[in-house]
Parts: C-alpha cells; sequence; structure tokens
C-alpha cells in the first residue's frame, strides 16, 4: 500500500483492512485460528489515547496502529516488550487489551534516549491503564533476559548501523521468547533499510526456528511478522 494510500483510508476502510489482515494470518497460522481484529476495543482505546498521550513524532499510522492491537490481543501476549519504545506509540497497541482490561504479566518497553522513556511513562500514567507499564532507559539487550516474552517488537533505530541493529537483538532476544512467541520487526518495508535489514529477513526465514513469516505492507513502513516454532503449516510471504 502506497503511502497516499494508507493516508486516504477511512477509518471504517482501515477497519476491514484489519480485519481482512488478521484472518489471512489466522489461516496462514501466524496467528491462532478464530483471530478476529476487536474494532470496538481498538477504538474505545483510541480514544483514551489521543486524550492522554503526547508523542512529538511517530511512523505509526492509524492501520499500523489497529494492526498492533489485534497482534497483542489476539495472540494473548501477556509478556510484552518494545526495543526501541520511544514515547510508548508502539507499546500501548500492542498492550492494548491488557490495557483496558488488565491481565498481563509484564509490559516493558526499552529506549536508550532518557527523554524518550521520561515521555512515555508520563503517557502511560495519564492514560491509566488496567496494566501497569514499566519503561527501562537502557539498550533493549539489557532488558532481554530478564523474562521469557511472548511479544517482541524490534523498533530500535541505532545512530551508527540504523536498521542493521536487528539482527544482533533478533539473536540475544531468541533465548528469551516463549514457545510460539511472536517477533515483530518495524520499518521492514522502507527501501532505505533494505541493505540493513537483509540480515534481519534471512534470519527469520529460518524453519529450524521460525514456524512462518510474513512482510505485512499496511503502510510505507511495513511490519515483518514471525512466530517462533517449527513450521505446522505452509506460510507463504505475503
Ligand atoms: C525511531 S524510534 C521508534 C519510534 C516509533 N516507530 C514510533 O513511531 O513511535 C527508534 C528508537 O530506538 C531507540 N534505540 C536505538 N538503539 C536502541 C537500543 N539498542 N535499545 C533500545 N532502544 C534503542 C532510539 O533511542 C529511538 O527512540
Amino acid at each position: 500500500m502506497s503511502a497516499a494510500d494508507a493516508k486516504r483510508l477511512t477509518i471504517a476502510e482501515a477497519d476491514r483492512a484489519v480485519t481482512a489482515l488478521v484472518d489471512r494470518l489466522a489461516g496462514a497460522g501466524l496467528l491462532p485460528a478464530g483471530s478476529e481484529f476487536d474494532a470496538g476495543a481498538f477504538h474505545t482505546l483510541r480514544s483514551r489515547v489521543w486524550d492522554a498521550f503526547h508523542v512529538p513524532q511517530t511512523s505509526i499510522s492509524p492501520v499500523m496502529a489497529r494492526l498492533m492491537f489485534a497482534i497483542g490481543d489476539c495472540t494473548r501476549a501477556r509478556r510484552v516488550l518494545v526495543v526501541g519504545s520511544y514515547y510508548g506509540n508502539t507499546l500501548v497497541w500492542l498492550a492494548g487489551r491488557a490495557l483496558l482490561e488488565g491481565g498481563a504479566d509484564r509490559l516493558v518497553g526499552a529506549d536508550v534516549d532518557p527523554d524518550a522513556c521520561a515521555g512515555a511513562e508520563q503517557n502511560f500514567a495519564r492514560l491509566g491503564g488496567r496494566a501497569p507499564v514499566c519503561i527501562e532507559s537502557c539498550d533493549g539487550r539489557d532488558v532481554l533476559p530478564s523474562d521469557e516474552w511472548d511479544l517482541l517488537l524490534l523498533d530500535a533505530d541505532c545512530p551508527h548501523t540504523r536498521k542493521a541493529i536487528y539482527l544482533p537483538l533478533l539473536h540475544a532476544a531468541l533465548p528469551h521468547m516463549a514457545p510460539a512467541a511472536t517477533v515483530l520487526a518495524h520499518d521492514t518495508a522502507l527501501p532505505a533499510f533494505a541493505e540493513q535489514l537483509a540480515g534481519y529477513k534471512h534470519a527469520v526465514g529460518d524453519r529450524d526456528v521460525f514456524a512462518g513469516s510474513a512482510h505485512l505492507a499496511v503502510d510505507p513502513c511495513g511490519l515483518e511478522l514471525s512466530r517462533v516454532g517449527r513450521p505446522t503449516t505452509t506460510t507463504p510471504r505475503s
């Protein structure tokens, strides 16, 4: 989908696009069978986030926010980690169901930028969700060993290697991922990052480690979704 198309989607069209995509991901075995996008719950959270969150800038499009909410909800992730959490505008969607209703074990954002971490903490404090969120001002690699994660989003942008940091982050993460965990990587559709992300994309294609992987070009940034485990079904890349 082009940038112009992503911006042109109405609310109903964005809801329908994510409903259809979630259905496809469930059919491909990349989300649990029977997964559905709960648009009502998403919009309840969205109106609260609009009131509570201050984000200086973001690349998270409305359709990506829906998709992240759906992935966090459908995987029923209880231990969620975002590496490169900035002001919290990815963690809030991935952890959306728990923020609305409670029921998470650990919701963590890690970022090396202390100002962004302070901003994220203020955002989550104003939101007042029903599950506690922990923002760690550090390299994501320092947080990874502290738990076994159900859902991991890589969104770090290293000043030196930019998105090439995803591969060492993935290697550091794998020993700490739960069985059938979901690993997400943001910005995988941007041509400017293609070379930096080649190693990461090759790694998630390893079917001894990942049951399947799909590139979701729902907006110009895109998202790679990979499910840890041995393949149980054929999962063609889209
Ligand atoms: C571009 S921002 C992500 C913003 C997000 N896509 C959004 O729109 O809200 C990338 C973040 O990664 C952080 N970062 C870079 N290297 C990191 C690392 N090793 N561990 C954790 N965070 C890191 C940066 O400080 C920055 O805040």
